[in-house]
């Protein structure tokens, strides 16, 4: 029998402390690696050969075990996937972990296809903001990039996020090369215009095809060099702290545009992420070789106790860095999609 709700939180269980001394307060969690789009630098045309159903966590399991990481400290919560939007009981996750006595701050990160009728409900429900993924405006190309025709759908989900609440909202951006590596001032000067926080990110080597090559890689130094290239004053912004994105003011400021340089300007140092996979693993890192079955120790009757200490167990075997850049690197077997992007 699982032990009763809430009995680790009196005996203070500690904190997610590695051997390097970084305390993990940020928990992304994977509701599903299905998806609605097929990004190439994600999942490959067919899908994937899914998690099956009985093999994801339910409502109550993620609650639990969200609930128990916030009780090691964890204060940060990001849903995603796969996409999150397409499991049909996200709204009631939001409002249950909304409800927990310490309850993590929320947000989603999304490609934004059902964002125009859940932005208002997940708002309600006690989500704070949202990231939303999107990679071009240009119709055509977002068709070609993500093989569905669904751009005026994520533009919408963005306006709905937007007069939601849900702010604020940031965007997403993969540039790959010879498809949208031009589109970074058009992508910037919407994003001005519309009052979104833009934000690159390098492409990893987390797609199943074991596409990636670091030559196409459209690095953060020619992003930036694309930006000024285009007449934006770029002004680095102080104590990026714990985030993944370095910060640059536009123009003078207020307004922040975010590269998020995962292989070449990597933020190992000062991560604080812990990451459940959508079948209820937990790992230390979106690189990591090695994961935790919490989901078989949770349905196998295991106390709030002994789930904390295999969470605490595994941030204490992450790995200093994920030396992308360096040749001994090898990809991770699951990819982006099961881990939680
Ligand atoms: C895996 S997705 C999951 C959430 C949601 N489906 C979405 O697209 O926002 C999370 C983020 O990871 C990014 N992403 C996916 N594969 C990537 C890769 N190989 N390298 C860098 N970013 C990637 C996506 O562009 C997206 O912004
Ligand atoms: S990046 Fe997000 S939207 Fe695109 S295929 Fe992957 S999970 Fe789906």
């Amino acid at each position: 029998m699982a032990a009763p709700a809430g009995a680790a939180s009196a005996q203070a269980p500690g904190r997610l402390i590695d051997r390097f001394g970084r305390v993990h307060r940020d928990l992304r969690v994977s509701l599903t690696d299905r998806c609605n789009l097929r990004c190439t630098y994600c999942m490959p045309a067919d899908g994937l050969a899914w998690i099956p159903s009985p093999d994801l966590l339910t409502l109550e399991e993620l609650t639990r075990v969200v609930r128990i990481g916030t009780e090691l400290g964890i204060t940060e919560v990001r849903l995603t996937g796969g996409e999150p939007l397409i499991r049909p009981d996200v709204v009631d996750l939001v409002t249950r972990l909304a409800a927990l006595p310490r309850a993590p701050h929320l947000s989603l990160t999304t490609n934004g296809l059902c964002l125009a009728a859940l932005a208002r409900p997940l708002a309600e429900a006690g989500l704070s903001r949202v990231n939303v993924s999107c990679d071009t405006l240009s119709r055509e190309t977002f068709a070609r990039l993500t093989l569905r025709d669904r751009l005026p759908d994520v533009l919408a989900g963005i306006a709905a996020a937007r007069d939601a609440g849900l702010t604020p909202v940031k965007v997403n951006a993969v540039l790959m090369r010879g498809v949208n590596d031009h589109e970074a001032a058009a992508l910037l000067r919407w994003a001005l215009a519309e009052g979104v926080q833009l934000r690159f990110i390098e492409q990893m080597p987390l797609d199943p095809q074991h596409g990636w090559n670091r030559a196409m890689m459209v690095t953060r130094a020619e992003i930036l060099d694309q930006l000024a290239r285009a007449g934006f004053r770029l002004a680095p912004v102080d104590d990026r702290g714990s985030a993944p994105a370095e910060e640059f003011a536009v123009d003078g400021g207020p307004a922040t545009v975010g590269v998020v340089g995962s292989v070449t300007n990597p933020f190992c140092d000062a991560c604080d992420r812990v990451r459940l996979t959508a079948d209820g693993h937990w790992r230390s890192c979106l690189f990591a070789h090695g994961e935790a079955d919490l989901r078989a120790l949770v349905r196998d009757g295991g106390t709030d106790e002994q789930v904390a200490a295999v969470m605490r167990g595994e941030v204490l075997r992450k790995q200093r860095a994920h030396g992308i850049d360096e040749p001994a690197f090898r990809q991770p077997e699951r990819p982006m999609s099961a881990i939680g992007g």
